[in-house]
């Protein structure tokens, strides 16, 4: 077997297949596989690392890891709020090297566990494939918080932006907007509403990954009972040591949600921009959007019963709105 170093094998591989525009990095084993295959299909490079990335949704998820000793993440990107965006965006093609300076190097410790987060992966058409070809052996953990309030809570953080279509219109008419209605305002309800289609992007994941390796988390025990949370979350990664999120988190009455308990009784909490207040949404609105989720939170109760999974509260509870 003949190798070039990865730049050299990069132009190589272009040279000879120039309408491959569109890689797919693998780690090692499918790599030969692929080598020695008759078809030499996708471009490779290898990847090694002992070290177990996973994807999670939200910022809370994502302070909490970090307090596990055994656990860290990414180093932020300048450009992107802190999150890497590798899998779901053209950052991709800037290859897999781009990909690994954003993780400390390994350090040989096998209990070490790197993570990103990210909003964004879980409703990409090409996450799942991207992510489950350079790395099998990812857990995946996804935060589920009922769909609804995850549209709104996406349009307040959009006007807290001052994003033009969300300050010009009202939540319900950026959900019901219709088919000729104005581009920015579609496009604000795309984004409100697409993530919130748990069961088709679960589908998508689980075709990719094993349900052992995906962990469905409900979003609203995670702001009620975090530490509950964090402990089959510990049990789920298999990460040690144990660590105590009853004695380390604290319920911060003013911020209004639970926090980091900090040594002489201070407490550190997400910034301004995460647990906003803002107004309840109008029950025109939440009446619309319980309709417009009907039959996707009937199909991810379903999901969940097949995979053996305990429904969220929220899910319940929009279940006894159905029947
Ligand atoms: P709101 O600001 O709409 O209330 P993300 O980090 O994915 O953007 O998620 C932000 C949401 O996390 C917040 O939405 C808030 O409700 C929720 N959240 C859950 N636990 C939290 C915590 N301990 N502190 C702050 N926000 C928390």
């Amino acid at each position: 077997l003949h190798t070039l170093p990865p730049l050299q094998l990069a132009n190589k591989y272009f040279q000879l297949f120039p309408e491959q525009r569109n890689p797919l990095w693998q780690v090692c084993v499918p790599c030969f596989t692929h080598m020695f295959g008759h078809v030499f299909k996708q471009f490779c490079f290898c990847l090694r690392t002992s070290h177990n990335p996973y994807y999670v949704g939200t910022t809370a998820l994502y302070l909490f890891l970090l307090m596990h000793p055994s656990i860290s993440s990414n180093f932020p990107s300048p450009k992107t709020y802190e999150e890497v965006q590798f899998f779901n965006t053209n950052n991709y093609h800037k290859g897999i090297d781009w990909y690994m300076e954003f993780f400390p190097m390994p350090s040989n410790v096998s209990t070490d566990f790197l993570f990103e987060k990210s909003a964004n992966y879980f409703p990409s058409e090409e996450s799942p494939r991207r992510a489950a070809a350079l790395l099998p052996k990812a857990k995946i953990i996804t935060l589920l918080i009922n769909p609804s309030d995850r549209a709104y809570s996406w349009y307040q953080h959009q006007r807290a932006h001052e994003d033009h279509a969300a300050l010009r219109f009202t939540f319900y008419d950026v959900i019901s907007a219709r088919q000729g209605a104005p581009p920015e305002l579609r496009s604000l309800q795309n984004r409100c509403l697409i993530p919130g289609l748990y069961a088709t992007h679960l589908e998508r994941w689980l075709t990719y990954y094993p349900a052992n390796q995906v962990m469905i988390i409900d979003g609203h025990q995670l702001r009620t009972d975090p530490a509950a949370v964090m402990d089959e979350v510990q049990k789920f990664l298999g990460v040690t040591p144990h660590f105590n999120y009853s004695q380390a988190l604290t319920f911060d009455p003013q911020k209004g949600f639970w926090c980091q308990l900090l040594e002489g009784g201070k407490t550190k909490c997400l910034g301004k921009s995460k647990g906003r207040k803002y107004p309840p949404m109008e029950p025109e609105a939440r009446a619309y959007l319980s309709r417009y989720y009907r039959e996707h939170n009937v199909e991810l109760s379903k999901l969940l019963h097949r995979l053996g999974q305990p429904l969220p509260s929220w899910l319940r509870e929009e279940l006894q709105k159905y029947f």
